[in-house]
């Protein structure tokens, strides 16, 4: 049985990952800072319960995400789903400096620090795959808009760690690479975004299965696309 780690499952993308990966058999640790909170969780646990297991974990918290790491020591995860996210998008001259280093926190040290915490993880699984949720928004050559600082510097910020992480884990055979999800309904992305949860996820799977060495690093989107740095 392959194993998934997903942070953020409380609700959106993250979520839909650990019903998608529980409906398809694998064994999916569920990470969200309240899990008992979440109805989508506890729906998707109602249905799949003895493949899921959910953890209370901020990913802001570093002690929480050792402390996991080392429950979980001799636990191989076939993949590291760096889901969690936030979005902030105050324009010129607005800065909220606060809630700005609270989005490097999540957005950027967060996938940092759980890729950290859980390679030794990875590195003993089969399939030896690190993904980490970006943006196009993140994308510098395609930028053509301007604004949402806070959040397009993150985004940026994660596709280079992830960049290295490529070159970095490549002698262990691990695969790291930031997906785009699309413009997708979820809280984050509104009603009016172009595309809804599941197929997001749907692609985004069928993307993450046939991830071979050569793509490592390669700023995909959820279709199999690459994106401009
Ligand atoms: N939706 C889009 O159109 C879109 C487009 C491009 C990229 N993305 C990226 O895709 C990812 C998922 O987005 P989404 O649309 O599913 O967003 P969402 O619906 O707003 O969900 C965000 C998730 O991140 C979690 N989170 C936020 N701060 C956290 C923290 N400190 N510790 C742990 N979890 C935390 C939230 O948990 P709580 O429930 O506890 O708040 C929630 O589960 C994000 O990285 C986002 O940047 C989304």
């Amino acid at each position: 049985m392959s194993t998934v780690l997903v942070t953020g499952a409380s609700r959106g993308i993250g979520a839909e990952f650990v019903r998608q990966y529980a409906a398809d058999g694998w064994r999916v640790h569920a990470l969200a800072r309240d899990p008992g909170c979440s109805k989508v969780l506890a729906d998707a646990c109602r249905t799949h319960g003895e493949r899921i297991c959910t953890h209370a974990v901020d990913v802001t918290n570093h002690a929480a995400i050792d402390a996991l790491a080392g429950d979980l020591a001799g636990t191989p995860i076939d993949l590291l789903l760096n889901v969690a996210g936030v979005l902030v998008a105050n324009p010129f001259g607005q800065s909220d400096y606060e809630r700005w280093m609270n989005s490097v926190r999540v957005n950027l040290f967060g996938p940092m620090k759980v890729s950290e915490a859980f390679v030794e993880h990875v590195a003993a699984s089969d399939q030896r795959k690190i993904v980490t949720l970006t943006s196009v928004l993140g994308s510098i050559g395609g930028n053509a808009a301007g604004g949402m600082y806070d959040y397009r510097s993150t985004k940026a910020a994660v596709n280079a760690i992830m960049k290295s992480m490529s070159l970095d884990l490549a002698r262990r055979r691990i695969i790291a690479v930031p997906i785009h999800p699309g413009w997708v309904r979820t809280d984050m992305g509104g009603a009016r975004a172009e595309v809804d949860v599941a197929t997001s996820v749907t692609g985004m799977r069928a993307v993450i299965a046939g991830l071979t060495p050569a793509q490592s690093g390669r700023f995909l989107t959820y279709q199999g696309a690459e994106l401009p740095w």
